[in-house]
C-alpha cells in the first residue's frame, strides 16, 4: 500500500501567510501540520508516498526531503494547478501504479492516527473506503448519504440542502478503481475536478464504497481559527520540559516547554505553552495555548491562544490574543499622541484594531 499527501492547493483561506509560505507547513506546537500526517502514515507501517507539490513545492521539499526523518520514502508530484483533489489523483498515476493507496490531505489533523483504518480497509477491501464525522455544519463540507449496511450511496460537495450531517473527513482509501473514475468525471462548476465525483462515479456504477465515522477529533486546518484549535488540543498533551534559561523572577506555571537557547527573565508563562529555540522573552505574560517558533522576541507584551511564527518580535504590546502572526513579524505599540494605527499590512492580510 502507497501514500498520497496532498499539499499542494491555493490556500486562499490562510491568506496571507500563504502567499509566501505553504499552509501544510504552519506550525501546530511548534511542528509543521504536514508533518502529523505523515507521522500517522508511516505508523500504519506505509513507507512509498507521494506528495502532491503545487506552488509551494521548493518549500515543501526542503522540509520533509527524501523522507528519512519519517521513515518513508518520498516521491514529489508536480501538479500544475490546483485543479481538485481528483486531478491530482490523476496526474500522480505514475507514481501509484496498480497499487491500493490512502489518500491523506496535507493540511488535515486527525488525532489518533489511521492505522485502525488502513488496517480495515486491508481486511475487508471494498473498491474505495471514507472517513465521515459528525459535523454541525454540513453545508460547508463533502456529506456522505449511507445505506442501511454502511455502504455509501450519494455524496455531494457542499450541498445546500444537505441530506445527513455526516461530513467527509480528510483521509480516504482507494484501490486502483479510483483511476477510471478520475478519468471519467468532468471539472464541477468551481473548475475543478472534484473526489466526491469520482467517489460518486464509482458507487453509479456499482463498485462498492464503505465509511467508517470516526468519533475522535479531526479539523481541516484551513482558516486561522481551527489552526489555532487544532494548536490548543495538541499543546494539551505536551511534553513540559526547560531546556532553556528561566531566571529567578519568573514564573512558569503548567505544561510549558522551553526549547534550547531560550532565555525567559521576569516573565511568567502559563501553559499548555511552547516556546522555541532561542527566542527571547522578557517582561511578558505569555498565556495558555500559546506555540512561539524559534528566534522570537517578545519584551513587555501579553500574548495568548495565539501562534506566532520564526523570527517575529512584539514589543510593547497587551494582549495579542486569537492570532496567527507570520515569520519574521514586527508588532509595536504605536506612539500615544495622536492616536493613530500605522499598518504596513500584506495582501489579504485581516486585523482586528480596538476603537
Ligand atoms: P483545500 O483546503 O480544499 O483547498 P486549498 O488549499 O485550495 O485551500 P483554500 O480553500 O483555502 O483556497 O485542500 C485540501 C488539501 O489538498 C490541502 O492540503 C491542499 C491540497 N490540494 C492539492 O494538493 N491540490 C488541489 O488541487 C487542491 C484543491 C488541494
Amino acid at each position: 500500500m502507497k501514500a498520497l499527501v496532498l499539499a499542494g492547493g491555493s490556500g486562499t483561506r490562510l491568506r496571507p501567510i500563504t502567499h509566501t509560505s505553504a499552509k501544510q507547513l504552519v506550525p501546530v506546537a511548534n511542528k509543521p501540520v504536514l508533518f502529523y500526517g505523515l507521522e500517522s502514515i508511516a505508523a500504519a507501517g506505509i513507507r512509498e508516498v507521494g506528495i502532491v507539490v503545487g506552488h509551494s513545492a521548493e518549500e515543501i521539499q526542503s522540509a520533509v526531503g527524501a523522507g528519512d526523518a519519517f521513515g518513508l520514502d518520498t516521491t514529489y508530484i508536480r501538479q500544475e494547478a490546483p485543479l481538485g483533489l481528483a486531478h491530482a489523483v490523476l496526474v500522480s498515476r505514475d507514481f501509484l501504479q496498480d497499487e491500493d493507496f490512502v489518500m491523506y490531505l496535507g493540511d488535515n489533523f486527525i488525532v489518533g492516527g489511521i492505522t485502525g483504518l488502513v488496517d480495515e480497509f486491508r481486511r475487508a477491501r471494498p473498491d474505495a473506503g471514507i472517513l465521515l464525522t459528525r459535523v454541525a455544519d454540513p453545508s460547508a463540507f463533502g456529506v456522505a448519504e449511507l445505506g442501511t449496511t454502511g455502504r455509501v450511496c450519494r455524496l455531494e460537495e457542499k450541498p445546500e440542502q444537505p441530506r445527513s450531517d455526516l461530513a467527509l473527513v480528510g483521509v480516504y482509501l482507494f484501490s486502483p478503481a479510483v483511476h477510471r473514475a478520475v478519468r471519467a468525471i468532468k471539472p464541477s462548476q468551481r473548475g475543478e475536478l472534484e473526489i466526491t465525483h469520482a467517489l460518486q462515479w464509482l458507487i453509479d456504477e456499482g463498485y462498492e464504497v464503505r465509511s467508517t465515522v470516526i468519533d475522535g477529533y479531526w479539523k481541516d486546518t484551513g482558516n486561522v481559527s481551527d489552526m489555532l484549535e487544532v494548536n490548543r488540543t495538541v499543546l494539551e498533551s505536551l511534553e513540559p520540559a526547560v531546556r532553556g534559561s528561566v531566571d529567578t523572577a519568573s514564573q512558569i506555571i503548567g505544561r510549558v516547554r522551553i526549547e534550547e537557547g531560550a532565555r525567559v527573565t521576569g516573565s511568567r508563562i502559563v501553559g499548555p505553552a511552547i516556546v522555541g529555540a532561542g527566542t527571547v522573552i522578557t517582561h511578558s505574560y505569555v498565556g495558555p495555548y500559546t506555540s512561539i517558533a524559534a528566534g522570537c522576541r517578545l519584551l513587555d507584551s501579553e500574548i495568548e491562544y495565539s501562534i506566532v511564527l520564526s523570527g517575529s518580535a512584539i514589543q510593547g504590546v497587551r494582549r495579542v490574543e486569537a492570532s496567527l502572526i507570520g515569520r519574521n513579524v514586527d508588532v509595536t505599540p504605536a506612539p500615544a499622541v495622536p492616536a493613530a494605527h500605522r499598518l504596513v499590512l500584506g495582501d489579504h492580510s485581516k486585523v482586528q484594531i480596538s476603537a
